[in-house]
């Protein structure tokens, strides 16, 4: 659905939930410069980083990828 928008950084879209209608809101999550402390390249990352995840798959990130989308469900 972002897909289709590319440059819309939120979207409003009337939805349903449980059979109660509403509206979604989906929001971008957007990596930026300031991610790549801990999520950039994986020698680079914080060593509380390496010791705390250490199945960490979260690194080599690139600024400007999208990484994901925050959704929430507002009824009427
Ligand atoms: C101070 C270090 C730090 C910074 C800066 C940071 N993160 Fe993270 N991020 C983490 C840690 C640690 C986790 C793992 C959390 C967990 O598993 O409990 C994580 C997890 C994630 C995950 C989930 C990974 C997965 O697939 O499970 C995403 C997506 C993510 N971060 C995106 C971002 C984005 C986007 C930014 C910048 C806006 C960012 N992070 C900035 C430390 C950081």
């Amino acid at each position: 659905m972002m897909l289709e928008h590319p440059s819309a950084m939120g979207l409003w879209v009337r939805s349903e939930l449980g059979g109660q209608s509403g509206m979604r809101y989906f929001r971008r999550i957007v990596v930026e410069e300031a991610c790549l402390a801990c999520h950039g390249a994986k020698d680079a990352r914080p060593q509380f980083i390496k010791d705390g995840y250490p199945e960490d798959r979260a690194f080599d990130f690139e600024a400007g990828d999208l990484r994901g989308l925050y959704s929430v469900f507002v009824p009427d």
